[in-house]
């Protein structure tokens, strides 16, 4: 018996985010899945680093230096993923920010970064992918929410909290107005994954208390956030839009 082709052979994703984390994890299994990526991080050797390993591996890739939080440079990445591989069948809006700290030390600078790089990049790809998604009738967007847009950040201050909880309404939002031209918008709001967001903002010890106090007792890997987005991305979830994915371990159901 031969082996089914890939899922997604044949489709174009931009992944934003990507150079690092669970951007990496999501471009890397949406590769071999068969997809063309276009990696897109604000960080440009990363960005290359994630793009030759795809490479290396048989799958198909280039590397997009752009800021999401910039209009122009959003634009760009955007017209060069259709030019070099040739249209846009997948978004993945995972670049995000986190910082911490209590909300009357949120300086104006900071709360720009953190909702400008994880809110409005989002809203940027959307309306820059929309209308090649709406010419060829066909799309998938998948927005990376947190449980902090669900609840509170346990690691992030008030903006962090503010910006995926606006994740949330811009999703359902797209949803609605997309879905006549056969595009599905849908979010994933995942618990603590353990990446260097995670690891840079977080004590060893303090890490330790957060773990006991999710039910499957450790933190997520990127990888079971990647295998969740191909999903959401592939033909096996066609009539799912709108939707708001948990993938936490259990944490949310004892709070
Ligand atoms: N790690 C977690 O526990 C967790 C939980 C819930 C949601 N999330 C969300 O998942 C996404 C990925 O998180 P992660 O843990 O992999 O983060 P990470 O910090 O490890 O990686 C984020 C990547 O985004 C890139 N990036 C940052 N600012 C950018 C910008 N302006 N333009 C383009 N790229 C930019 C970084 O260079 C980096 O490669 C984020 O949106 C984060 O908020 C993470």
């Amino acid at each position: 018996m031969t082996d089914p082709s890939p899922a997604l052979d044949g489709r174009v994703a931009i992944v934003t985010g990507a150079g690092r984390g669970m951007g990496r994890a999501i471009a890397t299994l949406l590769a071999s899945e068969g997809a063309a990526v276009a990696v897109v991080d604000v960080d440009e050797s990363a960005a290359a680093s994630v793009a030759e390993t795809i490479g290396a591996a048989g799958g198909r890739a280039i590397a997009c230096v752009a800021d999401v939080s910039r209009a122009d440079a959003v634009a760009r990445a955007v017209d060069r993923t259709t030019r070099e591989l040739g249209t846009v069948d997948i978004l993945v809006n995972n670049a995000g920010v986190l910082r911490p700290g209590p909300l009357e030390r949120i300086t104006e600078a900071e709360w720009d970064l953190v909702v400008d790089v994880t809110l409005k990049g989002a809203f940027l790809f959307i309306q820059a992918v929309a209308p090649i998604m709406r010419a060829q009738r066909r799309g998938r967007i998948v927005n990376i929410a947190s449980m902090a847009g669900r609840a509170t950040s346990t690691l992030g201050g008030a903006h962090y909290t503010a910006a995926k909880a606006g994740m949330l309404g811009l999703s359902r939002h797209a949803a609605r107005e997309l879905a006549a031209a056969g595009i599905n918008v849908n979010a994933v709001s995942p618990g603590i994954i353990d990446t260097d967001m995670v690891r840079s903002n977080t004590s060893p010890d303090r890490l330790d208390q957060v773990i006991r106090t999710i039910p499957f007792k450790r933190l997520g890997l990127p990888q079971e956030v990647a295998q969740l987005v191909l999903f959401l991305v592939s033909d096996a979830s066609a009539y799912i839009t709108g939707a708001a994915v948990d993938i936490h371990g259990g944490e949310m159901i004892i709070q």
